[in-house]
């Protein structure tokens, strides 16, 4: 049976940047279907909150690495709802790894970059059939400014290098059938993901590269996705930065200093 009320699927949204986008996509009208891996408390306390905000929503427990929970998720959504219109693939499958190149072991950088090409490969083969059947959709992947960052980041910008080129492929693709596929790239965002990391210098680093001298909230992230998500006209398969100011002002402050050198 197909219902009229639209549905989004987000990866990973019983916490951080999922889970705010789950609320404004809620905000939006859509039925949002919380995506988690385990925390079955988290994911239900989003729910609450869409609903106390007189929205609808539902948990879906699945690890998006495994192709058979996938299956099953997109599966019974379609059953039971008869269709998907926005997919979120968000996620956050493994946590980067921080050494510098020559102490990351393979295990590390490959794992970083499968489980994260993993999630969004299998949500996308399964999803992408379901909006073809009404010939719209929208695809938003979540990546890092990370992508186009040299440091002792070399896994995760490889990981979100790689989804860049990855969502260009699928937005080729979709196009054909009437459905829109674009990237969202992020920097720093105060998330469980960046609390253990982010030390005193690298809060500063960031604040200093952005117009409003903080660290973005998981709800600015939210307000771009939704937007991409829900209607952002003509982009299709781009991947757009929204980083509080960060390329502007790291390639004027680099200016600068290679001036007075
Ligand atoms: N935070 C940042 O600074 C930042 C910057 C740029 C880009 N990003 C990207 O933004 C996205 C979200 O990051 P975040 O910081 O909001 O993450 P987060 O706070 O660590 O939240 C991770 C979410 O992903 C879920 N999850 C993890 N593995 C999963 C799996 N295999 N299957 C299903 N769900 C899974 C978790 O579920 P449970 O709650 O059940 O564990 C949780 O809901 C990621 O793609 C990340 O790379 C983040």
């Amino acid at each position: 049976m197909q219902h009229s009320t639209r549905i989004a699927l987000i990866s990973g949204a019983g916490r951080g940047i999922g889970a705010a986008t789950a609320l404004e996509m809620g905000r939006r009208g859509y039925h949002v279907v919380v995506n988690y891996l385990q925390n079955t408390g988290a994911a239900e306390e989003v729910v609450r909150a869409i609903e106390a905000a007189s929205g609808s929503a539902e948990t879906a427990q699945a690890d998006i690495c495994d192709p058979q929970d996938v299956e099953e998720m997109v599966d019974r959504l379609y059953r039971e709802h008869g269709r998907i219109d926005a997919l979120v693939c968000n996620a956050n499958t493994v946590n980067p790894p921080f050494e510098p190149l020559l102490a990351l072991s393979w295990s590390d950088f490959i794992g970083k970059v499968s489980g994260e090409l993993a999630g969004s490969y299998f949500l996308t083969q399964h999803v992408l059939p379901v909006m073809r059947k009404r010939g719209e959709g929208r695809i938003v992947y979540v990546s890092s400014t990370a992508a186009d960052t040299i440091g002792s980041v070399a896994a995760h910008s490889t990981a979100k290098a790689a989804l860049n080129t990855f969502s260009r492929h699928v937005a080729g693709v979709a196009a054909q059938y009437g459905i829109v596929a674009n990237t969202i790239a992020l920097p720093a965002v105060r998330t469980d993901a960046t609390t253990g990391v982010m030390n005193d210098q690298l809060r500063q680093f960031f604040q200093s590269r952005s117009v409003e001298g903080r660290l973005l909230e998981p709800e600015d992230a939210a307000r771009s996705i939704a937007l991409l998500a829900d209607d952002f006209g003509a982009a299709v398969g781009q991947v757009i930065r929204v980083d509080g100011g960060f390329d502007v002002l790291d390639q004027q402050l680099h200016t600068m200093v290679a001036h007075f050198e």
